[in-house]
């Protein structure tokens, strides 16, 4: 199972995602410089993503505390997703998401 992480930059990553894990540990797992400050605990914002619009519909919303966050992000979009608000499982496979600028 993969998801496909695109850089601020354009270059496209697929890499493979295990089930259970956040996505920002996957993310982070494979190399990726995302910086993901608070490590997971929804308290930095510095795992901003942008999900592709054929994926909106199949994430869980977001919880209050990630809108919250979010609201000290920059550049926040209606597809914007804090990725270690998402658990991977087998439904997300081929995920697609951007990085934001300051994630990086
Ligand atoms: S890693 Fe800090 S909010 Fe996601």
């Amino acid at each position: 199972m993969n998801i496909v992480i695109k850089m601020p930059d354009g270059e496209t990553r697929e890499i493979e995602a295990t089930i259970g894990w956040q996505v920002m540990e996957i993310i982070k797992n494979a190399g990726v410089p995302i910086r993901a400050e608070c490590g997971g605990a929804c308290a930095c914002a510095t795992c901003h993503v942008y999900v592709d619009a054929a994926w909106m519909d199949r994430l869980p919303p977001r919880k209050d505390e990630e809108t919250d966050m979010l609201d000290m992000a920059l550049s926040v979009e209606d597809n914007s997703r804090l990725s270690c608000q998402i658990v991977f499982e087998p439904e997300l496979d081929g995920l697609t998401v951007t990085l934001a600028e300051d994630s990086l």
